[in-house]
């Protein structure tokens, strides 16, 4: 018998636009650990903050990473200088013409964001997908300031990025099947295991997550126990790999208020209301790991 090849049947799925270019906006924790891994999964990716010394000390935290990765054997030196020439430190939006996926990762406010991607909406191509890293700002909102908003998305990836396998993939009101789809085929590339959830105020992850640490908070103010105790608690009865407050630490204390603040005013429940001690340690810039203080000291 001879087979034929036939053309593709009507009604197949069309093949999906693969994303060969990346921009990344905000060169901070997230920024960089996202571009880190675009880069490393053979994909450009631009990089652009609108604080100069943000955009080199990112650059400089990926390049330690690969040269750690390298001096522990866990990279050659081969991969860490083909991932590093595919990724570059770009001065403006404007830079990133032509590229297929524009992620913001830059401070938790809407109307920053709001106004990022309206900028970015004119600079990048009418076929470019816009995702947000927000933790807990809506979608919908978002994708409102574009002309084209079903090419709007939520990409929640989680700290530190290179680690931690999780993406959420956050459909907004208005965002199309095809951008769901190409944005869960590019997480994929990325080694990570995306998983899709609707637009509700901090999502999945951090509507369940910021309630927890805030009550570690209040507990901690209240005098319930010391933060290395009601850490160790949470470790060693609840198997989780790190307790509460080492955790706000690691994501920032003044991300943290942000999200609560977001949570409170967005689902319309005071049981989101952030923590007095939070509130005064962010007043006093003590923001955790970045800060080099939070609720434990980093030297
Ligand atoms: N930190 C976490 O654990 C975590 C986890 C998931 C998601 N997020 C989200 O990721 C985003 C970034 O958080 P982060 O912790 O990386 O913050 P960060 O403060 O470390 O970095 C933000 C960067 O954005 C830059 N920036 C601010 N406004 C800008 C603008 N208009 N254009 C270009 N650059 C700008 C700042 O200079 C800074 O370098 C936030 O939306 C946050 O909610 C954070």
């Amino acid at each position: 018998m001879t087979v034929t090849a036939s053309p593709q049947a009507p009604d197949a799925p069309a093949a999906l636009e693969p994303i060969r270019s990346v921009l990344v906006v905000g060169a901070g924790t997230m920024g960089s650990g996202i571009a880190q891994v675009v880069a490393e999964a053979g994909i450009a990716a631009l990089l652009v903050d609108s604080h100069a010394p943000s955009l080199a000390r990112g650059m400089g935290g990926i390049d330690a990473a690969w040269e750690r990765a390298v001096a522990k054997g866990r990279r050659s030196e081969e991969e860490a200088a083909n991932a590093r020439s595919r990724i570059r430190a770009v001065a403006s939006l404007a830079d990133a013409a032509g590229v297929d996926l524009v992620i913001e990762a830059i401070v938790e406010n809407v109307e920053a964001k709001e106004a990022l991607f309206r900028e970015a909406a004119a600079a990048v191509g009418p076929g470019a997908i816009l995702a947000s890293n927000t933790s807990s700002i809506s979608i919908t909102r978002l994708a409102a300031a574009v002309p084209q908003p079903e090419r709007v998305v939520g990409l929640h990836f989680f700290n530190p990025v290179p680690v931690l396998p999780l993406v959420e993939v956050v459909r907004g009101l208005g965002t199309s099947d095809e951008t769901i789809a190409r944005t869960i085929a590019f997480a994929r590339r990325l080694g990570k295991t995306p998983v899709e959830v609707n637009d509700f105020p901090g999502f999945v992850a951090n509507r369940v997550l910021l309630p927890m640490i805030n009550e570690a908070i209040f507990a901690l103010g209240e005098g319930v126990a010391d933060a290395a105790s009601i850490d160790a608690v949470m470790r060693l009865g609840m198997s989780h790999p790190m307790g509460p407050l080492a955790l706000a630490d690691l994501i920032g204390l003044d991300v943290c208020l942000d999200i609560l603040a977001t949570l409170q005013r967005d689902i319309g429940d005071d049981k989101y209301r952030a923590a007095p001690l939070l509130r005064r340690l962010v007043a006093a810039g003590k923001l955790g790991r970045k800060s080099g203080e939070g609720f434990y000291r980093y030297d």
